[in-house]
């Protein structure tokens, strides 16, 4: 089968290197890529957001399969395009329509379809201009820290943890009244802090059935220790040894459960990954937010754990057959750890030159931020450029080959964390 896959980062290098892998995938194509994903087919430099250039494209070459990497396109309403056009709906599909990508593109509505079917999460409420003064009253009281989120997508930076009241309520304000995150930010949760450890679980559902992939944690913190600003992820590790049979057997009945069946109650058929972000609170997982996508970079520890063909994975999620599919999951533990450009998550430069690649054995390297310069030399087009994934028997053993390969690859500016799986060793 023809597939296209949408998106330009280490996560879609890694669905592109399973994709490739797999003798039901013909020809691939990445809509836009990078360097990495030309290795596995053919990038396509269209705009995923130009749905009529993807609709286009699909039927021009005879597409069989789409599955869309990041958010935007859903939450835009890609597959509601696809949907709506006779042949376009012909093309198996993999992502949410623009509703069940509310789960994600909106905090109000994930937090309201939580409370309403018993799903365990934060304690919130959501305010507007509307109500913002007794939204101010209420942050004025909360126990500290006070979560405040914008409600949309407002690029990873949409959620802050204030420490006072009087901060909180000053940054609620900025968010409302002067639009920080603009129309993201019109609708603000206030939430309650939860104190645990965070990881992941991903659930593939094809609206009925689900089939649960290993679960990840990853590391957000520029700094070593879990020190200094946010990053889209410094590194993750799967599977998350704490996260054993017991408790994933609690998420699979406390959440994924509720959350598969209450979607369809909401008449939403949902179709694509559904990244739920958890804490442990004690031994009890609570769910902090979804993504109605995988998670970067820890897309590239969990599907290089996925033994299981991958393309034909894909299209029976697509088809609403998941039930005919076996999971087989590699019984090791695979690190990445993610080299950065000086100054990121804050400003960075770009098109530096790269090196050391060659050099690197028994790690698998994912480009998330890179390009071909115009002398086709490969060179920095990102703050995260390179994904280094390794596999080991113990999460120690995987993260030190990735350092070793970190260590050989060069850059000006390059930055990469030591401690990725730190607390695990
Ligand atoms: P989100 O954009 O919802 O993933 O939030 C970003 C990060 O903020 C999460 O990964 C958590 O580390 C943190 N966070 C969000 N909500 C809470 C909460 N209620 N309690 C503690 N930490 C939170
Ligand atoms: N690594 C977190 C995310 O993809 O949202």
């Amino acid at each position: 089968m023809n597939i296209l896959l949408i998106g330009s980062g280490g996560r879609e290098h890694a669905f592109a290197y399973k994709l490739s892998e797999s003798k039901n995938c013909d020809k691939l194509f990445i809509m836009p890529g990078n360097p990495g994903t030309a290795q596995h087919g053919t990038n396509v430099p269209i705009n995923p957001n130009d749905f009529l250039l993807v609709g286009k494209f699909c039927i021009d070459t005879e597409i069989d399969l789409v599955i869309v990497g990041p958010e935007e396109p859903l939450v835009k309403g890609l597959r509601n395009h696809f949907d709506a056009d006779e042949k376009l709906k012909q093309i198996s599909f993999v992502g949410p329509d623009k509703k069940g990508a509310q789960l994600e593109g909106s905090k109000d509505f994930s937090k309201a379809f939580m409370k309403k079917y018993e799903i365990p999460t934060a304690a919130y409420e959501t305010f507007t201009l509307k109500n913002i003064k007794s939204g101010i009253g209420y942050i004025k009281s909360h126990s500290l820290p006070v979560v405040i989120k914008a409600d949309g997508l407002a690029a990873g930076k949409g959620v802050l943890i204030c420490e006072t009241n009087e901060d909180a309520a000053k940054e609620f304000e900025a968010m409302i009244r002067e639009r920080k995150f603009g129309d993201a930010s019109s609708k603000v949760v206030v939430e309650e802090f939860l104190k645990g450890i965070e990881l992941s679980v991903f659930v593939l559902s094809d609206g009925t059935n689900y089939k649960i992939l290993p679960s990840a944690k990853d590391y957000k913190r520029i700094g070593e220790g879990d020190t200094g600003l946010n990053t889209g992820g410094m590194g993750a590790v799967s599977p998350v040894p704490f996260a054993d049979k017991i408790f994933i057997k609690k998420v699979e009945e406390r959440i994924i459960r509720p959350t598969i069946s209450g979607l369809k109650n909401e008449g939403i058929h949902y179709v694509g990954f559904i990244f739920i972000g958890l804490m442990k609170v004690g031994d009890d997982p609570i769910v902090i937010e979804y993504n109605c996508r995988m998670g970067d970079p820890e897309t590239e520890v969990v599907l290089p754990l996925i033994k299981s063909d991958f393309a034909e994975l894909m299209k029976k999620c697509a088809d609403g057959k998941l039930n005919e599919c076996e999971l087989q999951i590699d019984e090791r533990t695979a690190a990445t750890v993610m080299l950065v450009s000086k100054g990121y998550p804050g400003d960075y430069e770009k098109g530096k030159k790269m090196s050391g690649s060659d050099q690197c054995e028994n790690s698998i390297l994912f480009h998330a931020g890179t390009k071909l310069n115009d002398n086709n030399e490969l060179v920095t087009n990102g703050g995260r450029v390179m994904a280094i994934t390794s596999f080991g028997n113990d999460i120690k053993e995987a993260v030190s080959q990735s350092l070793k390969n970190a260590e050989k690859i060069s850059f000006e500016g390059k930055y990469f964390r030591r401690d990725i799986g730190y607390e695990f060793f």
